[in-house]
């Protein structure tokens, strides 16, 4: 008794001690220059075949399940200023350091049946934080890929390549506006609107990684030892699955999914969530916010003429599903971000609304 009470109180203090360690500021936080074109920032040199190798002061990073971006290839890396750190956070983004910049760099495959092959870079986005917060923009890669140029207004990209069956693919990808990275990447905390990053979350980044030497690591327990995340508690980090992992549930898949595609609008305080009340992150818990027999707050074209947002045991009487499995600009889910249907998550949802024990909605 006497030695577990001691055993109690040692692991509390050091478990408290961590969770309580505040990361090293920016010790000189000024306003950084945004720059024309992104080799200005030199933040990637290229190996010999063309690919971008973050300088050493970024960090790449994966998610346990990343947005559907018209099957583009994503890198991402966080690029901290000099001996500062992230401090975690465990139920919302980790605060980052003025200075800091996250790039993620889209690139498009010759070929969807080989998605990490032939790959043709588009776009880097950047969130840069300034003293004022965070300011996104994306820069559009020439043809051969030597240099990225600033692209306020966005771009259209059209595109030719294979799909998953061998057919020939032809759209147009859309580079966002400046306008429309707030529109995703919205703040509704306090009055004043602002932008923040959203994939840099416990939830999100709690997964195994391979290091380049092929050793598996623990993502976060990585970043601490190499110095650059404060805070990381001992366990009880929350997770979310790979939503393409077939060794979870159905369930545990399509709420990561819905998570990370859908809950920076649809969120308590999120643009979509003040308007229709529908709620997609992990966490909720509510079934009528999670959209089980939700009639939509907003009618019309996008309900597809159908009436619940879930109707439980019945995917195709569904408009969840039906926003997502559609290309229809005035209906589909999310409205901006992509031009195809991610076949995939569509068959994860059809899945899991199916799975659903079957119910009439009143
Ligand atoms: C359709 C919604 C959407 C739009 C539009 C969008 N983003 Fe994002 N962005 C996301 C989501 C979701 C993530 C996290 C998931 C991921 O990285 O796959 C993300 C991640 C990022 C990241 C990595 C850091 C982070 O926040 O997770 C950067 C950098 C970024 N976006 C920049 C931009 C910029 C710049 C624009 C506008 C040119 C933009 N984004 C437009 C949804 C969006
Ligand atoms: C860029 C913000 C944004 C993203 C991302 C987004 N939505 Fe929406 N969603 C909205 C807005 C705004 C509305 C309300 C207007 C409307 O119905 O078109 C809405 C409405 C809906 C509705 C009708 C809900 C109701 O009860 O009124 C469904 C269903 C829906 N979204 C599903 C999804 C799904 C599934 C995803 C992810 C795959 C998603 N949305 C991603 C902005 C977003």
């Amino acid at each position: 008794m006497k030695i577990g009470l001691e055993v109690f109180v040692f692991l509390s203090a050091f478990i408290v001690t961590t969770c309580s360690e505040k990361a090293k500021p920016n010790s000189n936080p000024t306003e950084l220059t945004i720059l024309n074109q992104l080799s200005e920032y030199e933040l990637f040199d290229k190996n010999e075949s063309g690919n971008l190798v973050p300088k050493d002061f970024g960090t790449s990073y994966t998610l346990n399940t990343a947005l559907f971006s018209d099957y583009t290839h994503k890198d991402r890396v966080i690029f901290l200023p000099k001996d500062s750190q992230i401090q975690f956070e465990s139920d919302k983004v980790f605060s980052m350091p003025v200075g800091t910049i996250i790039s993620k760099t889209f690139s498009m495959p010759a070929d969807l049946s080989t998605p990490a092959e032939n790959l043709h870079k588009l776009e880097t986005r950047l969130l840069i934080h300034q003293p004022k917060g965070w300011f996104a923009v994306s820069y559009v890669w020439n043809e051969d890929g030597s240099d990225a140029e600033i692209a306020y207004a966005g771009k259209n990209v059209p595109i030719q390549i294979k799909d998953q069956d061998g057919k020939n693919l032809e759209f147009t990808y859309a580079v966002p506006s400046r306008n429309q990275c707030s529109s995703c990447h919205q703040s509704y905390e306090g009055r004043s609107q602002s932008i923040v990053p959203i994939g840099p979350k416990a939830k999100h980044l709690n997964k195994e990684i391979s290091l380049e030497d092929g050793n598996k690591v623990h993502q976060l327990s990585h970043w601490k030892e190499k110095g650059i995340l404060a805070g990381l508690p001992f366990f009880g980090a929350p997770k979310l699955v790979d939503a393409f992992d077939s060794t979870y549930s159905v369930d545990e898949r399509a709420r990561a999914y819905l998570d990370i595609n859908c809950s920076h609008c649809h969120q308590g305080e999120g643009a979509a969530g003040i308007n229709s009340k529908l709620i997609l992150t992990a966490e909720e818990s509510k079934l009528s916010e999670l959209g089980l027999c939700k009639t939509p707050g907003s009618a019309g074209k996008g309900g597809g003429g159908l009436r619940y947002d879930i109707v439980p045991g019945h995917a195709d009487e569904s408009i969840l599903y039906y926003r997502m499995a559609t290309q229809d600009s005035g209906a589909m889910m999310p409205q901006i971000g992509r031009a195809l249907i991610h076949r995939e998550g569509v068959e994860l949802i059809r899945e899991w609304i199916n799975s659903m024990p079957e119910k009439t909605c009143p």
